[in-house]
């Protein structure tokens, strides 16, 4: 319209409208908020006892083709706990000397584990928008979390290297072709370690598919193996874009 409108504005005087203008228009659509296309991408800050962490993240819960751009519930609540020096969390990490988070998303987990502790966080995903928004996020917040490339499919050395006391996973229940190549990775941190403790924590959506996960686990994994419900405090705002909902049902799995 804008453009149009300065044409024939100029049209009388035989006059055109310079090429800079036409970019600069453009450059500034694809800029524009008010478009009907999906959320923009924002800084988020976290506050767990009054200690600040900023993420970049998007808005919306699927984006690129992954769930890994945006922090999930079940990160914030193992996030919170983490703070919480009452946790058996808090206190398994803070004797660890070498921590792994598995579907690390936006990073929030490994950022705070590494701002609160001296452990090595290796903070791992496998799409590469992903990896490339956890090393913005470390870098935002100055930490020395490792950022990795790890696909549960294929990168079992990558455990075998690491051999980590602790392993963190939050929301990577969601999907059962995902469980096998999953549990083969815990199998692997488990021999390694035969003192490793591992925590997943998520958010019951479906039923059959929590259950699915929980009996393969106690077929395939011979460690402990403790459950428990998570009461959900995180009092965030609802966004409307996303599937995070305040009182879902939540749970931990404790391993070891
Ligand atoms: C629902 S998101 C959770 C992200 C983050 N843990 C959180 O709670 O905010 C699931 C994550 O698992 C990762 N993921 C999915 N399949 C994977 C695989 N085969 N290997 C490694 N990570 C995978 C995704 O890239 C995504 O970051």
């Amino acid at each position: 319209m804008l453009i149009s409108k300065l044409e024939s504005v100029l049209d009388g005087d035989e006059m055109e409208v310079r090429q800079e203008i036409y970019d600069a228009f453009v450059d500034a659509l694809s800029l524009s908020k008010c478009g009907d296309g999906p959320p923009q991408s924002s800084y988020k800050t976290y506050y767990y006892n009054q200690d600040p962490l900023t993420l970049y993240e998007d808005q919306t819960t699927i984006s690129k083709g992954t769930t890994g751009l945006v922090t999930w519930i079940s990160a914030q609540s193992m996030a919170r706990d983490i703070y919480n020096p009452d946790t058996k969390l808090h206190k398994h990490l803070a004797s660890a000397s070498k921590v792994l988070e598995l579907g690390a998303g936006c990073g929030l987990v490994s950022m705070v584990v590494s701002k609160l502790f001296n452990s090595t966080v290796y903070a791992t995903d496998v799409d590469e928008n992903v990896l490339q928004r956890l090393e913005r996020n470390v870098n935002l917040n100055n930490l020395s979390t490792r950022v990795v490339g790890l696909d549960w499919f294929n990168d079992r050395d990558v455990v075998t290297n690491i051999i980590p006391d602790v392993v963190v996973a939050a929301d990577v229940v969601y999907d059962d072709y995902l469980f096998s190549p999953l549990l083969t990775i815990l199998q692997e941190c488990l021999r390694m370690n035969h003192q490793c403790k591992i925590y997943i924590r998520g958010v019951i959506r479906n039923e059959r598919t929590y259950q699915k996960f929980i009996s393969m686990l106690r077929e395939d994994i011979k460690h402990d193996i403790n459950i428990m419900q998570i009461k959900n405090e995180c009092t965030q705002i609802r966004n409307p874009a996303s599937n995070n909902r305040p009182n879902e049902d939540m749970y931990e799995v404790l391993i070891g």
